[in-house]
């Protein structure tokens, strides 16, 4: 009874953590519904390309926008972009905006005021910079979309990403495979599962939700897995803003109101950050080797690629952010010199006003296994920083 009322008050505050979690994003989202009469978005983007090509002959500037330094990847992604640019004599102005969707707006608005040629945007918040995205279009400054699609626009010329959805259907496989769901299932066994999704203003979460729901939905169905704090569908499990301290606080809130009695076998998360929450809120609750459950997660960060060689993070999905930058360094090529860039994808990517001509790397998934292949034959991380 004492239990069940305990239960009833921690769901009750984790509903609140949720709220906390997944926020509302009108919060912080600069807002922009002012209706323009731009013209179709093929005119603007050859008028932009016009532009751009005629500023290369000048030199380039291309403003670099990116969301944070707290997660490496961004890192990352911001020093590939950088050498690469420069090694073709752009003038790079790389900026990070530390998760502050004004603060992004801001720097894109200076990148503009300051004669930027061309604009490579990896967003906060995807329908935040409406406006700032008009702004440049109409100084005919084209955009190129890096990583997360930018939203309810027609400014962005092209989008260079991962495939989002192949990701949460990468875990999800990984999770089927390792645990060997479809046996479980024959013999009438299950395991149990809480999920940890990304950010609710970021396209990317959503699909890679999608993905992961594809391959698990049906165990969940049947039974194979149990989701104790009932917690299933993207608007309970995303969390803003990709916070490391919310996944935490979150499977703090699931072990204490839900696995007293029995463990978590399963934390099914979309980012190697709320991988890192989950092993801490593991630790403090006791979980040792014994009973240590798979853990996801995704960018195969120098920590996370080490917790796999430790054993306390499972799988990670590696993202080549060397690929990526190149990638989209020929779209910002293209669009300075009126050229085509190479694409592969002209169906998925609908921002709610376009179709964004998109290229799509494969992501792959990485655990104790194949991270040396993959990882360190691949000149990612070298052994020595693995070692560290
Ligand atoms: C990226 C992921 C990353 C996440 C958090 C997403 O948009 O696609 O690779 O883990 O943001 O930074």
């Amino acid at each position: 009874m004492k239990r069940k009322l305990l239960s009833a008050i921690l769901c009750v505050s984790m509903v609140a953590t949720m709220l906390v979690g997944c926020g509302s994003k009108a919060e912080t989202a600069t807002t922009d519904t002012a209706a323009t009469e731009a013209p179709a978005a093929a005119d603007t983007t050859e008028a932009a390309t016009e532009a751009a090509a005629e500023a290369t002959t000048a030199g380039g500037k291309i403003g670099v926008a990116m969301p944070t330094q707290s997660s490496e990847r961004w890192i990352n992604d911001g020093a590939n972009m950088k050498e690469q640019l420069e090694k073709l004599g752009y003038e790079v102005d790389l900026q990070y905006a530390e998760d502050d969707v004004q603060a992004q707006v801001s720097q894109i608005e200076n990148m503009i005021a300051n004669g930027a040629n061309c604009l490579v945007i990896a967003s906060i918040d995807s329908s935040a910079l409406v406006n700032v995205e008009q702004q440049a279009k109409d100084a005919g400054i084209p955009i190129i979309a890096y990583d997360r699609l930018l939203m309810d626009t027609d400014a962005v010329s092209y989008y260079a990403t991962f495939d989002n959805k192949g990701v949460g259907t990468a875990i999800g496989k990984y999770i089927e495979t390792a645990k060997d769901l479809a046996a479980a299932k024959e013999a009438g066994e299950s395991y149990t599962i809480e999920f940890f999704m990304g950010s609710p203003d970021d396209n990317n979460a959503k699909m890679l939700y999608d993905g992961l729901m594809e391959v698990l939905q049906p165990y969940l169905d049947d039974g194979t897995l149990v989701c104790k704090s009932g917690r299933t569908s993207f608007e309970d499990t995303c969390i803003l803003r990709w916070s490391q301290e919310t996944a935490q606080q979150n499977c703090e809130n699931y072990l204490t109101g839900f696995y007293a009695d029995e463990d978590l076998d399963i934390c099914a998360t979309a980012f190697d950050g709320f991988a890192y929450g989950c092993k801490a809120a593991l630790e403090g609750a006791g979980y040792t080797t014994d009973n240590w459950p798979l853990i996801t997660g995704q960018d195969a960060e120098l920590m996370a690629t080490k917790n796999i060689i430790a054993g306390t993070q499972t799988m990670s999905i590696y993202k080549d952010t060397r690929l990526l930058a190149e990638k989209c360094v020929t779209m910002v090529q293209a669009v300075m010199e009126g050229a085509e860039p190479e694409i592969n994808d002209t169906e998925q990517y609908n921002n709610g006003k376009i179709t964004v001509p998109s290229y799509l790397c494969t992501p792959v998934a990485v655990d104790k296994d194949n991270y040396k292949e993959i990882i360190v034959d691949g000149g990612y991380y070298t052994e020595e920083q693995l070692a560290e």
